[in-house]
């Protein structure tokens, strides 16, 4: 059996970093991927650093087409909702999602990464963030209750064995960035209103309204997820980095239609005051994709015009 990476479901961690590479020549995707699959997490009597890689789903399959899920593909066209609400595509060729105790360790694991890749590929993107008041997201509410238990997180975030890509998942990573003046002038009751929860202990209301975030969002309805959200950014700039695993790239795109409105031209209320500054999905291999992925670079496996 296949083993996801192990990162993804590592709770507990206080200090989190993502970076978004772009292969800096076309024709070099597969040695990217090779190398992005080399990097080992440093494991230390102090404290370890649970690093997570994932890739532009075409990349993957054009590098691994045996061991990639079928039709999953990139976050390429925005979605515009019937106001047009809009959530921005912005696709990047590989991730590191790394996660740890403290930023110190964090800061030097992804130094010697970007190192590690420099001639292949740039930086696009990098958060960095940080656990509030232990699971809060910035809105102050818990964020995380309605996630399935570590022992049913596998079902919800991993492909089945037996299907190509086996125990990968698909990742969609969305930088959220809060409109905090606009939320804190409302009324608490508002506010539990728009998230469908209650804010000081997360109890959901016993009538959600149908724009409440949790309406918009419902697992019931759209299958299960695993989040592994994150708050980002400074005092005067910051809100969520939505990390989402799913064994089915479907779940979290209807959300988002069902966020944007496209699904019952009823818009999430949330999306008022927050609101998306980019979007991407990753497949997230197992570390036997990896392995391969790392073998099959030792022939040369570049493509002369990749894309
Ligand atoms: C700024 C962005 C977001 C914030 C602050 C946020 C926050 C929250 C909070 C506080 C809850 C209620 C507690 C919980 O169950 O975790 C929740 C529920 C949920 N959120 Fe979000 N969320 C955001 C974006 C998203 C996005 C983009 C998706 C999907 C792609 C999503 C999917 C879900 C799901 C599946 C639930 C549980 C729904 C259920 O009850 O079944 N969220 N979110």
């Amino acid at each position: 059996m296949n083993t996801p990476q192990a990162g993804i479901f590592a709770l507990g961690t206080a200090s989190h970093a993502y970076l978004e590479f772009d292969v800096l020549d076309q024709r070099r995707g597969a040695t990217l991927v090779s190398t992005i699959s080399a990097l080992r997490e440093p494991r230390t009597t102090i404290g370890g650093v649970n690093l997570v890689v994932g890739f532009r789903p075409e990349l993957w399959s054009q590098v691994a087409p045996d061991h990639a899920p079928v039709g999953v593909h990139g976050f390429n066209t925005g979605l515009l909702g019937p106001d047009g609400f809009g959530m921005p595509a912005t696709q990047h060729d590989a991730v590191l999602w790394l996660s740890g105790s403290a930023y110190d360790v964090l800061f030097d694991v992804a130094h010697e990464a970007i190192t590690a890749v420099r001639e292949l590929a740039s930086v696009a993107e990098e958060t960095s963030s940080w656990a509030y008041r232990h699971d809060r997201d910035l809105t102050g509410f818990i964020d995380g209750s309605e996630n399935p238990s570590l022992i049913d997180a596998a079902d919800a975030a991993l492909i089945p064995e037996g299907q190509p890509g086996e125990r990968g998942s698909v990742l969609l990573l969305q930088k959220w960035k809060h409109e905090t003046t606009a939320w804190e002038c409302l009324p608490i009751d508002q506010q539990e209103r728009i998230m469908g929860r209650r804010k000081l202990d997360g109890v959901e209301l016993d009538e959600k309204p149908s724009d409440s975030h949790v309406a918009s969002t419902d697992q019931d309805q759209f299958g299960k997820i695993f989040r592994r959200n994150m708050p980002y950014g400074t005092v005067t700039d910051h809100g969520t980095m939505f990390v989402g695993f799913s064994a089915d790239q479907r779940r979290l795109s209807t959300m988002l239609e069902s966020m944007v409105g496209l699904r019952t031209g009823v818009r999430d209320a949330l999306t008022r005051y927050t609101r998306p500054i980019s979007g991407a999905y990753y497949f997230v291999p197992s570390t036997e994709g990896l392995r391969r992925s790392r073998q099959n670079a030792s022939s040369p496996v570049d493509r002369p015009d990749s894309e």
